[in-house]
């Protein structure tokens, strides 16, 4: 049966008209608010996984329930894979099946996770945000990753990064806020022939273009 699921309605017919100045004011000021204990918790949990098996990993951020994660541990047997989500219900789906030995899962908030994975000085060879939350609200242009406070330590991580959406607004605002920062991307769309995250699956079922920002952060 064809999947229902709507394409995202926002007011917005273009980029945020604020995006600059909000990128801007990020890029040049230091985001300072307490890192959560469990975040910090489990991002040293992380940091002492990664020093026992030193091999290349990616970051699968916003994982949701790991399906991407799983994919991306079974396809790059010689990485290492971190899913990270705040859902402990997301996340709780994945744990009851026994993961591939490269792949570890953690709850955290990235807006706390990404700060201290640039202080550590973390190089992700991959770093993934697949169907992050739209906001599609413009008010809510802080929520969307380009806009948050945390943008600049996504971006310190390096690596090549992928961004997946069906609203290609967040997009090229997120390639605008690359651009700003000095970086270039390229938007293009795709099929997602064998898609690797469930919201992936059910925009594709539902009949969405699907789209994909990627970047070369460097090392
Ligand atoms: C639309 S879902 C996409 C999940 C998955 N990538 C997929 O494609 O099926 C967005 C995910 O981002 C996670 N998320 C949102 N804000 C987050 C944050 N600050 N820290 C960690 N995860 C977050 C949510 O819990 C949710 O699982």
């Amino acid at each position: 049966m064809q999947s229902q699921s709507r394409q995202v309605s926002s007011q917005q017919e273009g980029l945020h008209e604020g995006l600059d100045k909000v990128v801007r004011r990020h890029l040049g000021a230091a985001f300072r608010r307490p890192v959560a204990a469990h975040t910090q918790a489990a991002f040293d949990r992380v940091a002492a996984w990664l020093a026992l098996h030193p091999r290349p990993f990616i970051l699968d951020a916003c994982c949701g329930v790991g399906d991407s994660s799983r994919a991306l541990a079974e396809l790059n047997p010689d990485h290492l894979v971190v899913g990270v989500d705040k859902s402990a219900d997301r996340l709780g789906r994945e744990r009851t099946r026994p993961a591939p030995d490269n792949l570890l899962l953690v709850r955290a908030d990235l807006n706390d996770f990404y700060r201290l994975a640039e202080a550590a000085r973390w190089r992700p060879a991959k770093h993934f945000i697949l169907y992050p939350n739209p906001w599609p609200k413009p008010a809510h242009l802080k929520r969307r990753w380009h806009g948050a406070p945390v943008f600049p330590s996504i971006i310190a991580l390096g690596g090549a990064l992928e961004l997946r959406s069906n609203w290609d607004i967040y997009l090229r605002e997120f390639a605008a806020a690359l651009a700003i920062a000095g970086h270039d991307s390229r938007l293009e769309s795709f099929e997602a022939t064998d898609p690797i995250t469930p919201f992936e699956r059910k925009y594709r079922d539902s009949g969405h273009t699907l789209w994909r920002l990627t970047a070369d952060l460097g090392k």
